[in-house]
């Protein structure tokens, strides 16, 4: 998958223009991101750069394949609210991108996922055995990093790694004969991915040394952009193609993960023509029949239930947004609220 776009503004205030994620910065933050990340990217590069050939290939694989970097660009503008010059702020920022890294290897390897960020998935271009390796070693580096940092932040990542595995494998077991399915769903997000999008936040604040209380404040915020960011991930499964997301469609669908859209089906949201197909076809393992999943896929995308699924993603992001606006006012804090505007239009 391709970096965000970043192109200058042309009708736009002088001092403004738009950075990665379509955000726009004033220009002074604009610079700084761009100088930063690229502090970040050639850390991030070092990092992998190993003596064993296989592992260096397979490390650098992905990391050369670009993405998003969401997370280390969410620990810089977090550092705004204190210091942001602090030595602890771009090493904090590769932690997370090669943590996020290392769960995506073994994510694919759970998912069966053939196709990541554009490029053949490690588990697909290698093997299993090799991905899952690669993905401890990328947290062993991370780790590395981490130890710098002090023992608070490795708490910090600790916890939030530990949640983050937790919401894996609830996300794997499902939810319990007694348990609320959407309730377990949202758990699941907040757990997997709004967990380490909050520790993102949480280090740029707290180690370029923002009073506590604003440190909360960004985390909490965070938390909920993650959850937002999942759920658009989730939207965009089922409705876009692989040019856009890098990765296969449907493919929660294919491994019988129930995503938001597909949780409001089989509870009745909305009516659609096939609504008896879909709910038939929605509890059904469709990992084996391509005809029946490109059935279900097309059902779904067609289905009220997207538009439900939206509207959700908005009210998520509006609650990040009113979060983030108790927050002093400066321009990180306007860049905050530009990503959740990012996080609901990426989903169309
Ligand atoms: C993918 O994360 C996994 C999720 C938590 C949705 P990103 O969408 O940030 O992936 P990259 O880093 O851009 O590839
Ligand atoms: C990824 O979840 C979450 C983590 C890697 C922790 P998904 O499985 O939904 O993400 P994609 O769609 O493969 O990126
Ligand atoms: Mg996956
Ligand atoms: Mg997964």
């Amino acid at each position: 998958m391709s970096n965000p776009p970043s192109a200058e503004k042309t009708n736009g205030p002088a001092r403004e223009e738009t950075g990665p994620f379509g955000l726009s910065l004033d220009a002074a933050l604009a610079a700084d991101a761009r100088e930063r990340l690229a502090a970040v990217e050639a850390l991030l590069l070092d990092c992998v750069r190993g003596e064993d050939p296989l592992l260096s290939d397979a490390s650098r694989h992905l990391v050369e394949a670009g993405g998003k970097r969401f997370r280390p660009m969410l620990v810089l503008l977090a550092s705004h609210f204190g210091d942001p010059a602090a030595p602890g702020v771009v090493p904090a920022a590769v932690v997370v991108e090669l943590t996020h890294l290392g769960t995506l290897y073994h994510d694919d390897v759970m998912d069966e996922a053939t196709v990541r960020r554009g490029q053949e998935s490690a588990n697909s271009r290698w093997t299993n055995t090799v991905a899952i390796l690669t993905g401890d070693y990328l947290f062993a580096r991370a780790s590395d990093l981490l130890a710098d940092l002090g023992p608070d932040a490795v708490r910090i990542q600790a916890r939030a790694f530990a949640r983050l595995v937790r919401g894996q494998i609830q996300e794997t077991v499902g939810p319990g004969p007694e348990a609320d399915p959407l309730k377990h769903y949202l758990q699941v997000l907040a757990d997997k991915t709004g967990s380490l999008i909050a520790v993102s936040g949480h280090f740029g604040a707290l180690l370029a040394g923002a009073p506590t209380h604003v440190v909360d404040t960004v985390t909490s915020a965070c938390e909920k952009i993650g959850v937002a960011f999942q759920l658009s991930d989730d939207i965009l499964d089922i409705a876009s193609e692989t040019e856009e997301s890098g990765k296969t469609p449907g493919t929660d669908l294919r491994e019988g993960i129930r995503t938001l859209p597909m949780h409001h089906v089989l509870a009745g949201v909305g009516s659609g023509a096939d609504d008896a197909r879909l709910r038939e076809l929605l509890v059904r393992d469709l990992s084996a029949d391509d005809a029946l999943h490109a059935e279900a896929l097309a059902l779904l995308r067609a289905h009220p239930a997207m538009d439900r699924a939206r509207a959700d993603l908005r009210r998520w992001a509006e609650d990040a947004r009113a979060e983030l606006l108790t927050l002093p006012a400066i321009p990180a804090r306007d860049a905050f609220t530009h990503l959740c505007d990012y996080v609901v239009s990426r989903t169309g």
